[in-house]
């Protein structure tokens, strides 16, 4: 008996982690227009970003290597210093998203951003949005370092 539980229980939480994963319309069709609005004049109309200059969000290995809540705090509180997307370098400064946005639309852009170009799905929700505001901006430890060569 113990044992069907515990069956039961694992299919119940596979399925839900499926509905997880499927975001909807309404959501995609808001993160799209936040998309079109801001993002899409650095990182491009199809997330490809600009070589050299902006990392794509196509296909970004960035993205699977960092867990959504780090992403958010990127997206949110901006990201500057070298990294590496996809084999190649940047080193760039991308600033904080507007206050102008709402959780909502946050969640909605990054949810249309996980779901689109090849990228790995997911949905983004207000809470996650809201915690990765408590954790705050992302602080890299190569930071105080650049600021001393800058002299
Ligand atoms: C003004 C230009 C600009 C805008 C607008 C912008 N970004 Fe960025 N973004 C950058 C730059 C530059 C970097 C790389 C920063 C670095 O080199 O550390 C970056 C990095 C990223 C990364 C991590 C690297 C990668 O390619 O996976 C993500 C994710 C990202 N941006 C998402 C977004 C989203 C979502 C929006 C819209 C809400 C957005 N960006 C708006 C310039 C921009």
């Amino acid at each position: 008996m113990r044992k069907v539980g515990v069956l039961l229980l694992m299919v119940g939480l596979s399925l839900s982690a499926l509905w997880a994963e499927k975001p909807s319309k309404a959501v995609m069709m808001k993160g799209k227009k936040v998309y079109r609005s801001y993002c899409m004049t650095c990182h491009g109309p199809d997330g490809e970003g600009q070589p050299g200059i902006y990392p794509p969000l196509a296909k970004s290995d960035w993205l699977k290597k960092h867990d959504k809540i780090y992403v958010l705090r990127a997206i949110i509180f901006g990201l500057s210093g070298p990294i590496t997307v996809n084999g190649k370098r940047y080193n760039g400064v991308m600033n904080p998203l507007p206050k102008t946005y709402t959780d909502k639309d946050i969640a909605a852009v990054a949810t249309y951003m996980y779901n689109s170009w090849g990228n790995p799905g997911g949905v983004i929700t207000v809470e996650d949005v809201k915690k990765a505001k408590k954790e705050g901006p992302i602080k890299k430890k190569g930071k105080k370092k650049r600021k001393k060569r800058k002299k």
